[in-house]
């Protein structure tokens, strides 16, 4: 096991390339389960939730192999509709095979998926929705038996805009008989990605990126060639270390409308930002100011996956900032790792508040989750004594080498082993 070391103080200059968005990946590697030949993932990010996908695909029998950064899948010869408890626990999105294994077999069997604890994360609108397509869903010691004869197209309306629902509904749909028009569906960037994709295999998905989306079912679908979107995430824990440190970058591979939410934040706080397409630019003012009130929403608010990484730039801000979780119960785990450097925060149920202080000062602290992690290593660079920070195969998850992305803006950063 290794941990960061991490000696900060320095303002992050430069240039750097964002990897492909973690959450598009995702569940384009369950989508290829559709395809009846191989599909191609043009540079597809290095990272554990993607090996734990791979590792998914294979054990269901599809043949997976890197060939320079393409990730290539071919599910043409996949027999297997199990998935086993250590594998669905690696991580939240290998419940978005359901919807696809259900398409192509009418048979899933699978238990609750792992993935960050943020407090409960139910997959009740996912279960629901395919049972309106006609699925049979049983509960049996801990695990999902689902069956479908064939699942039929359906009239569908999420109450909440779920990410992983939308995407398993999109996905069961391709396999449906008949049309699936789903209402109240996410609107996330990367469901936008996933019906890119699928359009790309010859699907008929329409009208993602808003309110309401229509599927005609069709398969099997062909193999193609994908190039994820950028990473918003990464590029918002990017832009946030150098808004934190005073620095000035550049990011390549990133939309700005894809951010918009945390640019126009970054911006209240003092920061002076550009963008072009692909290209978003940002220079952090000598201190940043306090954002007032933030609150996370579903896209185009103000991404949850964002909230801790903003929580650590604005440590050291001139005046507070309320945060308010809007969507998960349990994400401030990271605030007292945040306290061992010296931040002044407050919590109470899902309202946070951060009162600037005048320097964050080296500590140990332990990654809790992947994003929580990803905001230790912003505090982190703030401060001038060395820190150290454990538990980091939480942030390998989503990054695929931070530590390499850090040292390129200029910050001192390594990994170094455990005791
Ligand atoms: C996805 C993202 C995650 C992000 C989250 C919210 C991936 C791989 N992960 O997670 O990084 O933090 O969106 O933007 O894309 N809910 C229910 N019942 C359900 C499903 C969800 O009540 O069946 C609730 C959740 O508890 C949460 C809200 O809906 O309060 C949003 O969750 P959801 O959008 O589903 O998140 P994920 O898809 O798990």
């Amino acid at each position: 096991m290794s941990h960061l070391r991490i000696t900060g103080g320095r303002p992050l200059r430069g240039e750097i390339a964002v990897q492909g968005a973690k959450n598009s990946v995702l569940p384009i590697l369950s989508a290829t389960i559709l395809s009846a030949d191989a599909c191609r993932i043009r540079c597809c990010p290095r990272l554990d939730d993607v090996d734990a996908a791979a590792e998914i695909l294979a054990y269901l029998g599809c043949a997976v192999r890197w060939e320079g950064g393409d990730l290539v899948v071919d599910s043409s010869r996949m027999t297997g509709c199990h998935i086993p408890r250590y594998l669905m626990e690696k991580m939240r999105s290998s419940v978005i095979f359901l919807g696809p294994l259900l398409a192509r077999f009418g048979e899933a069997s699978l238990s609750y998926p792992g993935g960050c604890q943020l407090g409960p994360r139910p997959i009740d609108l996912h279960l629901q929705a395919l049972r309106e397509m006609g699925a049979e869903i049983r509960e049996d010691g801990g695990r999902l038996l689902c069956r479908a004869r064939r699942l039929r197209g359906a009239e569908i309306s999420l109450p909440i805009p779920s990410v992983g629902a939308t995407e398993n509904i999109l996905l069961a749909g391709c396999g449906a008989a008949g049309t699936t028009i789903l209402s109240g569906a996410a609107r996330e960037p990367e469901i936008e990605d996933l019906q890119s994709f699928l359009v790309r295999c010859g699907a008929q998905v329409s009208g993602a990126g808003g309110h309401t989306v229509a599927v005609v079912g069709k398969q099997p679908l062909h193999g193609c060639q994908h190039r994820c979107i950028g990473d918003r995430i990464a590029a918002a824990t990017y832009l946030c270390a150098a808004a934190a440190t005073g620095g000035q970058i550049a990011l390549l591979g990133v939309e700005q409308r894809h951010l918009g939410a945390v640019c126009r934040v970054l911006q209240r706080c003092g920061c002076t930002m550009r963008h072009e397409e692909g290209f978003l630019a940002l220079r952090g003012p000598e201190r940043l100011r306090g954002a007032n009130i933030i609150a996370t929403a579903p896209f185009p608010g103000f991404p949850t996956d964002a909230q801790a990484i903003l929580m650590a730039t604005l440590c050291r801000a001139d005046g507070a900032t309320m945060m308010v979780e809007n969507l998960f119960d349990s994400r401030f785990r990271h605030v007292p790792e945040l306290r061992r450097m010296g931040a002044h925060i407050r919590c109470q149920g899902r309202t946070a508040v951060v009162y600037g202080v005048d320097a964050l000062h080296g500590a140990a602290m332990r990654a809790t989750d992947l994003r929580g992690g990803a905001a230790l290593v912003v505090a982190a660079l703030q401060a001038e004594e060395p820190s150290a920070i454990y538990e980091i195969h939480h942030i390998q998850r989503g990054y695929e080498d931070i530590a390499r992305d850090i040292r390129a803006l200029g910050g001192h950063i390594d990994f170094a082993a455990d005791g």
